[in-house]
């Protein structure tokens, strides 16, 4: 599964980057207005970082300007991966965004039947948001699951981008559940490699050989 880190926060994703951990970036039209920067300018910084693809959403609703919006979004840079949502209007500017070659990641997956509709639209990536989901009291690895079932039921190659990851388990259960890609939160990418026995166990070597009086480097 790939990690994509869920902010448009550069620091963080240059953080990330240096330990080898993201294949790709995902943004919101809510996630840049947390970060205060200008939506352009940080998406090329990002792309500029990262080489791995980085969704860009269009904040346009039909499809007209969804397309044009997309245009100046691709045109950052090669590894731009145009953003719509699950909407008639965003389906068919999937389509005709792929027919141009143009790497598409329909947004706001919430059923079985939007997920399909993404994949018979070409989409590369379609997104269920798993913590939305479970907000509201349903089961979003259920969804990932059921997806997963249908997309190689049906032969579909659209990869499925885990979202809205709230937490450590929604990234092995979504793992488990067979995602292609989990997108998630800085805070939680950090918190995938902690365990209390890890560190005791660490204090207890870092003592021991601090015991032998021995180094390694002379
Ligand atoms: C990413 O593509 C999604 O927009 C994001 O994961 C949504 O996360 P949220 O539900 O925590 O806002």
């Amino acid at each position: 599964m790939e990690f994509f880190a869920d902010t448009a926060v550069v620091e963080d994703i240059r953080e990330l980057n240096r330990y080898g951990l993201l294949d790709g970036v995902t943004t919101n039209p809510s996630l840049i207005a947390k970060s205060g920067g200008d939506f352009l300018q940080t998406v090329a910084e990002i792309a500029s970082i990262v080489s791995g693809p980085i969704s860009a959403e269009v904040a346009a609703t039909d499809h007209a300007d969804m397309l044009a919006e997309a245009k100046v979004l691709a045109a950052i840079a090669s590894n731009i991966v145009v953003k719509v949502p699950l909407t008639l209007d965003g389906l068919r500017a999937c389509r005709d965004l792929r027919a141009e070659g143009i790497a598409v990641n329909v947004t706001l997956c919430f059923s079985v039947n939007q997920a399909l509709l993404a994949a018979k639209a070409g989409a590369t990536y379609i997104s269920p948001f798993i913590g939305r989901l479970d907000d509201i009291n349903l089961d979003g690895i259920t969804l990932i699951h059921d997806i997963r079932a249908l997309y190689d039921r049906q032969g579909f190659t659209t990869k499925i981008l885990a979202a809205s990851i709230r937490n450590p388990n929604h990234v092995s259960d979504a793992a488990l559940a067979g995602a292609d890609v989990a997108t998630m939160p800085a805070d939680v990418i950090r918190a995938l490699v902690k365990h209390p026995l890890t560190d005791k166990g660490l204090a207890a070597f870092i003592a021991d050989w601090e015991k032998t009086g021995q180094q390694i480097i002379k």
